[in-house]
């Protein structure tokens, strides 16, 4: 393996946003760096926006003036390809276009030696597809850096169909070498990050076009409940609707157009009608004037009950009778109450969204969402069955102002929002285990710090047992039989392992 820390000359081809990101990484860990472009003047651009950069970190007091000096004098600007022929390592960050970077390589074998290592920071395209047409395709890896590159720490290290396992370990190494945190996987459609991910957006999507609830309450429930730090709504907002919805179809086409991953009409329409989001002033929602920002439903203010029953029930809801308890609501131990249930006496009766409706219980059931951590929640959203009486929801919610919470009303829809989301996001995690893409560590690492999410989905999904995930999903696939929500074999198998492991 060639060594990592050697100040390797890295060149970066393409200099916009992730070029300059990469580049300005590489150059603060010591490398001496050619910067190439395809458009005159480019180069010239990003050394500039760089060592601007470096003087902001030198004024925070991150870098010395010294490190930014020789990270300045380190960059060597090129107007030709062959400028590049020193180079022991190459990273591609050009438009995400196939035929543009697979005669960009082929060029670049001309020119480098046989032993430089070519990398593609590709977001969407096959790492196998780019390098197909390469002499030495063993010497082709993927860089996956976020943006902003020197900011985010992860890296996905993709593996084509002939990369060389020494390769990949040469990628990974350079990227710990440069204070990443680099993750491994194989070429997959959306590798590991934009594949798991999918379900985030998608059913926030689907909850909305079934009339759950509003964008806001859905992103205030995901925030204040999930734990996720941005709701579905804004975030794609802020990413643009055209940047999400192009990734969502890309990964649904490379996968054949696979259920599990169907891109939403809503965001469909809504990038037709160049609503882009927060660059057009306009995506779910419109941005101006802060008046223009709509509220998440909450409830008015309710009576909580009197007592609750409660005989058992799953973690999370012997988690949520402890916080009643604790509150001064008397909890009723009850021997003949249905296993999960929270009696509201004489009114109605509560349970956790397990992915049936609520009226399919009665007409008095009210299901709540899940939450991360029912202590640290600050709103919950609960689903009454349709026809369920104005008391009962209103102990409902007034039980869990008690405990502190903010509550939204939805529509009564399988899985509601954080329980729906999070089973899927657990499914796409473990399949992607099973079939090779990543380690369970790499992945709930990839997650956590490429999306921010506040836990590892297979992390989640011990903590819920893979058991009652699998039974949301086969709930929800009973409810919307295309296949979509069927558990996948891997979380059916994990569920089912005796000593609770999922394998690989
Ligand atoms: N922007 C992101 O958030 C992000 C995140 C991760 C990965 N990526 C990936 O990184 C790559 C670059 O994205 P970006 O956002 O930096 O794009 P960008 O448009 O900001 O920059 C691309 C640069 O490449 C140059 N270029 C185009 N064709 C070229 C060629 N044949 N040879 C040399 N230079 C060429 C352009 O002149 C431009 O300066 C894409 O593959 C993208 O999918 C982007």
């Amino acid at each position: 393996m060639k060594e990592p820390v050697a100040r390797t000359t890295v060149a970066v081809v393409g200099t916009g946003t992730m070029g300059q990101g990469i580049a300005q990484v590489a150059l603060v860990a010591g490398h001496p760096v050619v910067l190439y472009d395809a458009v005159h003047g480019r180069v010239e651009q990003a050394a500039g926006a760089i060592s601007a950069r470096l003087d902001r970190l030198v004024d925070k007091g991150r870098i010395g003036k010294a490190a930014r000096d020789a990270a300045v004098a380190a960059i060597t600007p090129a107007d030709e390809l062959a400028g590049l022929a020193h180079a022991g390592l190459v990273i591609e960050a050009v438009a995400e276009d196939l035929s543009v970077k697979q005669r960009l390589f082929t060029d670049l074998e001309a020119v480098v030696a046989d032993d430089c290592v070519l990398a593609t920071n590709t977001s969407s395209l096959s790492v196998t597809a780019i390098a197909g047409a390469l002499r030495l395709p063993g010497r082709f890896v993927g860089l996956h850096f976020f943006n902003p590159a020197p900011l985010l720490p992860l890296v996905e290290v993709v593996s084509g169909y002939a990369t060389d396992e020494s390769v990949a370990d040469f990628a990974y190494e350079t990227a710990a070498a440069w204070g990443k945190t680099p993750v491994r996987c194989t070429d997959t459609p959306g590798f590991i990050v934009n594949r798991i991910a999918r379900p985030f957006y998608a059913e926030a999507f689907r909850l909305h076009e079934e009339r759950a609830a509003d964008p806001a309450t859905i992103d205030a429930v995901l925030r204040e409940s999930g734990g996720f730090r941005m709701g579905p709504f804004e975030l794609t907002d802020l990413i643009g609707q055209d940047v999400n919805e192009a990734v969502t179809r890309s990964v649904w086409e490379s996968f054949f157009q696979d259920p599990k991953f169907t891109p939403s009409l809503a965001q469909r329409r809504l990038v037709q009608s160049g609503l882009h989001g927060r660059k057009s002033g306009r995506g779910w929602f419109r941005y101006g004037s802060q008046d223009d920002q709509p509220e998440p439903h909450t409830a008015t203010a309710g009576d909580p009950p009197e007592a609750v029953v409660f005989t058992d029930g799953p973690a999370p809801v012997r988690e949520l009778v402890q916080l009643v308890a604790e509150a001064g609501i008397p909890v009723r131990r009850s021997g003949v109450g249905r296993y999960g249930f929270l009696g509201l006496p004489e009114s109605g009766q509560l349970m956790l969204a397990d992915g049936s409706l609520a009226a399919s219980h009665g007409t008095d059931t009210i299901q709540f969402d899940l939450a991360l951590d029912y202590r640290g929640a600050t709103r919950i959203a609960l689903a009454p069955a349709q026809g369920a009486a104005p008391e009962a929801v209103a102990a409902a919610v007034g039980l869990f102002q008690a405990l502190g919470k903010r509550v939204s009303v939805v529509r009564d829809t399988p899985g509601l929002i954080v329980a729906r989301t999070v089973a899927m996001l657990v499914d796409f995690a473990a399949d992607a285990v099973a079939r090779g893409v990543a380690s369970p560590a790499d992945v709930d690492t990839a997650m956590r710090l490429g999306v921010n999410y506040p836990l590892g989905p297979l992390e989640w999904g011990e903590r819920l047992t893979p058991r009652w995930v699998a039974g949301v999903l086969d709930r929800l696939h009973g409810s919307y039989p295309t296949g979509r929500y069927a558990p996948c074999v891997a979380l059916s198998r994990w569920s089912t392992s005796p000593g609770g492991v999922l394998s690989s």
